[in-house]
């Protein structure tokens, strides 16, 4: 998450038992070292590096990806066919953010290790087709032979288990990780995600580059048809904003209606593994071998 997950929240996640990912999006080519040997120095677990191709230091950041040693890393925004002859030439790792069918096919075709599919409902930058992750999973595991992480939407066990399920073999979690203790926001941000209910998100920029953020008086003015063309501006300015919750812009997927308390990263995957255990029970009873 751009300008969230930094070498702190990366480290703290990788500790867990997940892939923590750093940020470049935004990062001058100084801090995005700083951030990478920060998570470096605070884990001995892999970390990873996500780098939005349409953003300016796409290729800085790639190359710095490399310099620093990091084996696998996930894109999104933009074609990953343009820097795939370095990708493999380093031996590194790509996996791309795709939010249509078509899109992983093409993925697959540029030669990506495997995709992440973006529904409709993620926070942050989304696809303009509108399909939800519910419906994007299991059509891209269909047509796709490489591995398929499920993003959008997910935020408590049910939802990790449901992906899988869907034929996901991973999952990509966003709004969840930005109401965590280690989450450098501020703390109007993680206040706001945890009051929010499941239609307190609305879709800014929809034809040009969606954006799915808290509903206040800022992004409703904003979500007009009208004001489309400042949405790249003034969302780019989010966590700089010295407002409130009532002036900023703060991305939020629909999840963030699931989500009712500021937790430890480590908290939350330890129970998440602890119910995704409960789940599947449930789920063994009412589908394993033996029942009818
Ligand atoms: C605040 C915020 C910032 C994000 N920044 C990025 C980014 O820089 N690069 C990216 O690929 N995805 C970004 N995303 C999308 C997430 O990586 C992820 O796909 C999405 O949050 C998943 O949906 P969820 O929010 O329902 O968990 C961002 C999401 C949020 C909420």
């Amino acid at each position: 998450m751009r300008k969230i997950t930094l070498g702190d929240l990366a480290a703290a996640v990788s500790n867990s038992g997940g892939y923590g990912q750093v940020a470049a999006s935004g990062l001058s080519e100084e801090r995005l070292r700083a951030e990478i040997k920060k998570a470096k120095a605070l884990t001995s677990k892999p970390i990873g590096v996500n780098i939005p191709l349409h953003r300016p230091n796409a290729l800085e950041a790639l190359e710095i990806a490399v310099e620093m040693e990091i084996r696998t890393i996930t894109t999104s925004g933009g074609s990953p066919k343009k820097i795939m002859d370095r990708v493999r030439a380093a031996g590194l790792k790509v996996f791309h953010k795709v939010s249509t069918t078509d899109m992983g096919l093409k993925a697959q075709d540029a030669g990506v290790d495997g995709v992440i599919a973006m529904g409709f409902e993620a926070g942050g930058h989304g696809g303009r087709d509108q399909v939800t992750t519910f419906c994007l999973v299991p059509q891209l595991a269909d047509v796709l032979d490489i591995p398929v992480i499920a993003s959008g939407g997910i935020g408590d066990a049910r939802g990790i288990v449901a992906a899988f399920a869907l034929g996901a073999e991973g999952v990509e979690i966003g709004t969840r990780f930005a109401a965590t203790r280690e989450c450098p926001v501020p703390a109007y941000y993680k206040e706001a995600i945890v009051s929010a209910r499941d239609r307190d998100t609305l879709v800014l920029g929809q034809d040009i580059m969606p954006l799915r953020a808290l509903r206040n008086p800022v992004v409703e003015r904003l979500a007009d048809p009208k004001a489309s063309g400042q949405v790249g501006l003034l969302a780019s300015g989010y966590l700089e904003s010295d407002g409130s919750a009532q002036t900023s812009i703060m991305p939020s997927g629909q999840v963030a209606g699931l989500i009712h308390g500021i937790e430890t990263v480590s908290d939350l995957f330890a129970e998440w593994i602890g119910h995704a255990r409960e789940v599947s029970k449930r789920l063994n009873a009412l589908f394993g071998e033996g029942t009818s």
